[in-house]
């Protein structure tokens, strides 16, 4: 609560400070949930002191500024955004403010997702696609066509007919959660600034000035509007599926429903809630709006917002801890991240006991101290993050923390590359480096040695039984036996494990060599070009940049890869040991729902690339098409499907979501 002047003011100075860092630098330093509470306060005090609202309060001014390096284009209407709100009470008054402006008893109302990403309006002319603009200040925005021409889901034409000849198409830019995490996990290997969420990743990803480089990151679009005035078809729902008959994304339908009270309203939002976690995307809540478009000129704005619809946001789980300790982890590259060891607290369904810090930057941005009160968040699937420190409860004496001048565990001086964030132990040597290295090797996305958890890898690094991944085949029951609580049987485990891992994946195996910039999806690719262990060394960087989805930064680190003798020399030893990488590998499982049935994968799927998909689904007894017929069981429908769709449906195959997949697996 604002009590008084003074007090506004001072958040209004907050507020402005806040937004600089959102929109210029997008990087927000405060939660979502955070920054829409203080907004919340800053509007109450203006409504109930009219004569001092600041002329700089960032409810005066429109969000975005242009920027710079892109063309402004006028929207032909408007972009207005949502009045938004967390409590329920709120979207009740909603509720009866529309029926008494309407004087009708019974309204019904389309809900759907508010997707997490940045919206985009698309112009369509005589169904050609003329541009794409940011919403900027809802007047004008961005000219981004040519980012936007690099997401294949966008139609350059549309199809079909009734399609007006002046249409602007409204809706999110987004990415999923798996490209976040890999640009981030790419951007950490780099030692750059890592985004804060997949939205802003978006949003700062749209605005790049190369559309190479924004083809790389792999954005998405999902289409939820059409710009008031060009509508047609009578009701929001049906606007849904016209979008969709044209050509363009739209969300799925099991995220829309027709609701006629705040309890059915609230129904679907508890849907959505739940199904939140397991979404291969962020939203921050749903959006409900009056279904008759005919009402929506009826309803009309008030100010920024429209009055016939409404946001209804779900606040992040968030939870209060101290921060025990700020340790330091050394990654496989050396690159050193401070960990926050936290007074354990249950979060989202689990107990959290650490939170990265990423790196001294953000430490220093936020000023965290060891002792400190703070509060965590986790939305979504991503990893725990210290929101907050809760300046009051910081004991009296207390000290900024800052990165040890020398590695953690080989006591090494650190290093900073010129230009980076990252702070490095450049000693190949370190046990703690070795330690990654190996356990990386041993994770479930790359051999998937079971039983050989990072702790057992301590173990075994400490007492110089392995010091490469090579070693690992070289283990014995003598050598285990040395390890503490390892009796018989979890020898035997172990070494069983181990045997297992020798027949792999030509795929897995590159994973395991731990390749700068080469995740999952990279390794496939390789594999499916290398088809052998030896092809590998012949990789030339002209080569591997014909592959598509491998761009010049990687091709480079896979070329330098092979070409250092030590590594080269590793790969001679795993063989030697009896690795034997195949092309694809495929391991049964009896009695699956999917045994016996026909697939046919389309569009894109956010959690598995398709070769994955279609060796989970060969794992499990079903088999894999690459074209539509009577003899399908299953359409797997990733996003941006494409005519397979269309067929499956006139030939009336079933059709399974990525989430009923992910559920049936
Ligand atoms: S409707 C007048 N529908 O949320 C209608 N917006 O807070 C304005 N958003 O700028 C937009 N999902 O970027 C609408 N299903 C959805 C949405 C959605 C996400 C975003 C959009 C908008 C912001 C408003």
């Amino acid at each position: 609560m604002i009590r008084n002047l003074h007090q506004y003011l001072e958040l209004v100075a907050e507020m402005i400070e806040h937004d600089r860092h959102y929109y210029d630098e997008a990087k927000p330093i405060i939660s979502d949930y955070e920054y829409d509470r203080k907004m919340a306060q800053l509007i109450a005090y203006e409504k109930a002191h009219p004569d001092d609202v600041d002329p700089n309060s960032p409810t005066q001014r429109v969000a975005e500024s242009a920027t710079e390096g892109f063309k402004q284009k006028e929207h032909l209407v408007p972009m207005f955004s949502l009045a938004n709100t967390y409590s329920e009470g709120e979207v009740g008054d909603f509720v009866k403010r529309v029926h008494k402006l309407l004087e009708k008893n019974r309204i019904s109302f389309c809900c759907e997702l508010k997707m997490d990403g940045t919206a985009i309006s698309l112009l369509y002319e005589k169904g050609h696609l003329i541009s794409a603009t940011t919403r900027g200040n809802g007047k004008k925005g961005d000219d981004v066509t040519a980012n936007i021409k690099t997401i294949k889901s966008v139609p350059l034409k549309l199809v079909g007919e009734n399609i007006p000849d002046v249409m602007e198409v409204r809706g999110e830019v987004y990415l999923s959660l798996a490209t976040f995490h890999a640009i981030n996990a790419a951007r950490e290997e780099e030692g750059l600034d890592l985004f804060a969420n997949p939205r802003n990743a978006a949003a700062g990803s749209l605005k790049l000035l190369d559309p190479k480089e924004v083809a790389k990151r792999k954005l998405q679009l999902v289409t939820y509007g059409i710009a008031e005035g060009y509508f047609p078809v009578r009701t929001q729902y049906e606007v849904h599926h016209f979008l969709k008959e044209v050509g363009l994304p739209t969300a799925s339908r099991d995220h829309l429903t027709i609701a006629h009270d705040l309890h059915e309203i609230m129904q679907f939002a508890q849907k959505i809630q739940e199904a939140r976690p397991h979404l291969p995307f962020e939203i921050d809540g749903i959006v409900i709006k009056v279904n008759d478009l005919t009402e929506w000129d009826l309803l009309g704005h008030t100010g920024k917002v429209p009055r016939f619809a409404v946001a209804y946001k779900f606040a992040p789980e968030q939870a209060g801890t101290r921060i025990n300790d700020i340790t330091v982890q050394v990654g496989r590259s050396g690159v050193l991240t401070p960990v926050a060891e936290l007074e354990p607290v249950f979060l989202a369904g689990s107990t959290i006991s650490r939170a990265t810090l990423h790196n001294q930057m953000e430490v220093n941005r936020k000023d965290i101290r060891v002792g400190d009160f703070v509060v965590i968040e986790k939305g979504g699937d991503v990893i725990p993050k210290v929101v907050n420190v809760d300046f009051s409860k910081r004991p009296s004496i207390s000290h900024p923390w800052h990165m040890p001048k020398h590695c953690p565990v080989c006591k090494t001086e650190v290093t900073q590359r010129s230009g980076e964030v990252a702070i490095r132990c450049p000693n190949s040597h370190c046990s703690g480096q070795k330690v990654r290295r190996i356990s990386y090797f041993a994770s479930k996305h790359a051999l998937d040695i079971d039983h050989m958890g990072e702790k057992v890898v301590e173990q075994l690094v400490d007492k110089g039984l392995v010091a490469r991944p090579s070693d690992i085949y070289l283990l014995d029951e003598e050598k285990l036996a040395k390890l503490d609580n390892f009796k018989e049987k979890s020898i035997r485990n172990l070494l069983d494990s181990i045997d297992a891992s020798r027949e792999c994946s030509l795929a897995r195996f590159i994973m395991g060599l731990g390749i700068p910039y080469v995740g999952t999806e990279t390794a496939e690719l390789i594999a499916e070009h290398a088809h052998s262990v030896e092809n590998l060394l012949g990789l030339t960087e002209e080569k591997l940049l014909e592959i598509e989805g491998i761009g010049e930064k990687t091709a480079h680190a896979i070329y330098s890869f092979f070409q250092d003798p030590e590594n080269v020399h590793e790969m001679q030893l795993l063989l030697k040991h009896g690795l034997k990488p195949q092309k694809a590998v495929v391991k049964k499982i009896s009695g699956h729902l999917f045994s016996g049935k026909t697939f046919v994968l389309t569009g894109t799927l956010s959690q598995y690339s398709r070769d994955e998909a279609a060796r989970l689904i060969k794992e499990r007894g079903g088999k894999v098409s690459g074209s539509v017929s009577k003899n399908t069981d299953y359409l797997l429908l990733g996003e941006e499907p494409g005519s397979k769709y269309d067929k499956a449906k006139a030939l009336g195959v079933a059709l399974m979501t990525e989430l009923d997949f992910l559920n049936a697996l």
